[in-house]
């Protein structure tokens, strides 16, 4: 089977190629290297560079190449940045997704997966979030993903493509062998910042809010490792030969505060990790942690890495290894 992989070169694209090329998959990677490396792609993988909202170079990648299916990774992605520029989401994210989706209607292609979010669900009724709660996005970039949900349901149901939005909570932790991992410039993500402190990189953290109505004050959040997240493409990816659309709401199900993420990461970096609690961030709820019982029982999908430890251990076993990132040319 030939797969598309749009945003290879970023993190979870990167871990996800990785995967699909060990499965027997062809890959192809498309990427304008925004926020990706080229040196996260594994080498068996096809890398085409170029920008999903290039018409032309899309229409060309599938002049080039006949793909069964398509993983769509390639997005910006920072929520905090969309309230600050609101057209890089609400213009680029959505026709780079309509760029993509119209070449893959045209060439026919039958299935195709979506990294969505947990941005979908701004005012959740109950918590662990069940794919069945009420979607209202938090901000234009949980937007953004909702336009192209939107989109893949009128592309069911005009052109037969078969579709799984998969709405992750948060990504984290790195591939065990330890060559790829998590590299962004600016790092807005918890655990690397953590790490980073731990490297001598920064001076401390700044815990956003310690006055929240969870047991220690910190915020709680769901950390789902990339491998097992690259896992659920590949089962959502096989699940789609019957036809069938699906949405997933994917994490560990699992909660925890900054607290014990620092803790964790004290223990196994052996470094102090000074903390202070600074102003809470506006929009930041307490608690975010995903139902993923869909997924489990219709795919059979189940966390390999789901302990906090797994998931900071291979982290840290990258950026240990890598303490600039892919710039160490590695
Ligand atoms: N990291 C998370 O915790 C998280 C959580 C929920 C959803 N997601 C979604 O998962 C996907 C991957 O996230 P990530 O953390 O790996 O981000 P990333 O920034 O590491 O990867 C995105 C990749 O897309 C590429 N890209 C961006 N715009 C492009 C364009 N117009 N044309 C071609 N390539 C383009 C970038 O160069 C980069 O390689 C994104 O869609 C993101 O919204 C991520």
């Amino acid at each position: 089977m030939k797969v598309l992989v749009t945003g290879g070169a970023g993190y979870i694209g990167s871990h996800t190629t990785e995967l699909l090329i060990d499965r027997g998959y062809e890959v192809v990677v498309f990427d304008n290297l925004y926020t990706g490396h080229v040196e996260a792609v594994n080498p068996k993988a096809t890398f085409v560079k170029g920008d999903l909202l290039d018409k032309s170079a899309v229409d060309a990648l599938f002049d080039a190449h006949k793909f069964d299916g398509i993983l769509h990774f390639a997005s910006h992605t920072l929520v905090g940045e969309s309230m600050e520029k609101p057209w890089l989401y609400l213009r680029d994210n959505a026709v780079a997704g309509s760029n993509l989706l119209e070449a893959a209607a045209r060439q026919g292609v039958k299935r195709f997966i979506l990294s969505s979010t947990a941005n979908l669900f701004d005012d959740p009724a109950r918590i662990p979030i069940t794919a069945e709660e009420r979607i209202v996005p938090g901000s234009p970039y949980g937007e953004s993903k909702y336009i192209i949900e939107r989109y893949l349901h009128w592309m069911e149901r005009i052109y037969g493509m078969a579709y799984c939005c998969l709405r992750y909570f948060n990504a984290s932790g790195a591939h065990p062998g330890g060559h790829i991992g998590e590299d962004h410039t600016p790092e807005f993500h918890l655990i690397p910042i953590i790490l980073q402190v731990a490297l001598g990189q920064r001076e401390k953290l700044t815990i956003f809010g310690d006055d929240y109505p969870t047991p220690d004050g910190t915020c709680i959040r769901d950390y789902i490792h990339v491998i097992d997240l690259a896992e659920a493409h590949i089962l959502a990816l096989e699940a789609l030969a019957d036809g069938k659309s699906r949405k997933y709401n994917l994490g560990n199900g699992k909660g925890y505060s900054i607290r014990e993420v620092v803790n964790m990461a004290r223990e196994i970096t052996g470094h102090d990790i000074p903390a202070a609690a600074g102003a809470r961030r506006p929009g930041d709820p307490a608690t975010l942690i995903a139902d993923s019982t869909r997924i489990q029982q219709e795919l059979g999908w189940a966390p390999e890495f789901g302990s906090l430890r797994q998931i900071i251990e291979t982290a840290w076993n990258w950026h240990k290894s890598h303490p600039k990132g892919y710039a160490t040319g590695k």
